[in-house]
């Protein structure tokens, strides 16, 4: 076994209230300036708002850029860019699932070393590390806040630009499941099985070690014990905790070995399916059962 490398989030707050951590992590970090990064629905529903009080508490003024889509494109990665631009932030604060937080460390990326975000498309295309991002999970999920990915849809050429990054990696991951008991039983079944595809795919990656193995085995027996209850009521708080760490520890899985066989970006035809990107990963997962003449190395823990 060679050399590895591990990329992790530097600090991350778990649970049920952990919000409540973050003001005095911006302090220390001397923030003053934020964009908060989100969509209509969590903008209109107040969880950007109570991200906001946060970074008031913080002593951090801020203006929110609520036009993210699900799957974002590059029309609105642009936008976001001129937003953050225009005033001058010094963190991006993403509240949302996978859109959101993408959407964050696209702007991020570009804002610190230029050019446009189709330059950066391909593995580590950037020179410097990204503005601050604080990444705000409200689904459990795709497990951005902690993965070196980030995908931008290109319309125009009807495909996903996949850009592989350790420099846009988020600084600060929020997993507090006050923002994901909103989330309706078909988004949590969507973004769960996407979850627990990443950890599938990290187990049959190339790039798998005893490290990623460890997390990734961990990860789908949580899942499979998890999601049954999270998706039968939402309002079960352990559920949704055990599923806030679980597609966390997947995304660090699958970030740290390498992508699997059947993640659906980026394919065309997973720009059809635009919400939930999950529902496209479900579509395809019998694939990689069959195409791998079994189950996969840690089916023990299934
Ligand atoms: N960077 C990565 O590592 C990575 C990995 C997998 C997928 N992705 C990307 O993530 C995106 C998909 O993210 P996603 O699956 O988290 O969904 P999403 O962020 O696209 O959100 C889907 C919908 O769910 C709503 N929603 C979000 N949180 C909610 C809540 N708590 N309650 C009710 N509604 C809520 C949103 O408003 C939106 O309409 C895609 O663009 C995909 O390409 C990124
Ligand atoms: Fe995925």
């Amino acid at each position: 076994m060679g050399a590895e490398r591990i990329n992790a989030v530097k600090t991350s707050f778990f649970g049920k209230g952990a919000l409540s951590l973050l003001p005095a992590e911006l302090k220390k970090m001397g923030i003053r300036r934020g964009l908060i990064v989100t969509d209509r629905f969590l903008y209109e529903t107040g969880a950007a708002d109570r991200v906001g009080r946060a970074l008031l508490d913080a002593g951090v003024e801020y203006a929110i850029y609520y036009q993210v889509k699900p799957n974002p494109t590059i029309d609105v990665v642009n936008e976001c860019i001129d937003a953050a631009r225009g005033l001058g932030v010094d963190v991006l604060v993403a509240v949302g699932g996978g859109s959101a937080i993408d959407t964050a460390k696209a702007v991020s990326i570009v804002v610190a070393n230029g050019g446009s975000v189709e330059d950066y498309e391909g593995v580590n295309k950037s020179s410097r590390a990204g503005i601050p991002i604080v990444a705000v999970n409200t689904t459990a999920g795709t497990g951005s806040e902690v993965t070196s990915f980030y995908i931008v849809t290109d319309p125009e050429k009807h495909s996903k630009m996949a850009m592989v990054d350790a420099n846009c990696m988020v600084s600060i991951a929020v997993n507090d499941i006050d923002f994901m008991m909103s989330m309706p039983p078909k988004l949590t079944a969507a973004t769960g099985m996407d979850a627990l595809t990443h950890a599938i795919e990290a187990v049959l990656a190339k790039g798998a070690t005893p490290l990623t193995d460890k997390d990734a085995c961990w990860a789908i027996e949580v899942i499979a014990q998890n999601l049954p209850r999270a998706v039968a009521d939402g309002s079960c708080e352990e559920a949704r905790t055990m599923m806030a760490y679980a597609e966390n520890v997947a995304g660090m899985a699958f970030s740290n070995a390498g992508l699997g066989w059947f993640t659906p970006w980026p394919t065309p035809w997973a720009v059809t399916i635009t919400f939930p990107t999950a529902s496209a990963t479900r579509c395809s997962s019998p694939m990689c059962w069959s195409s791998t003449g079994g189950r996969p190395r840690c089916a023990g823990a299934l």
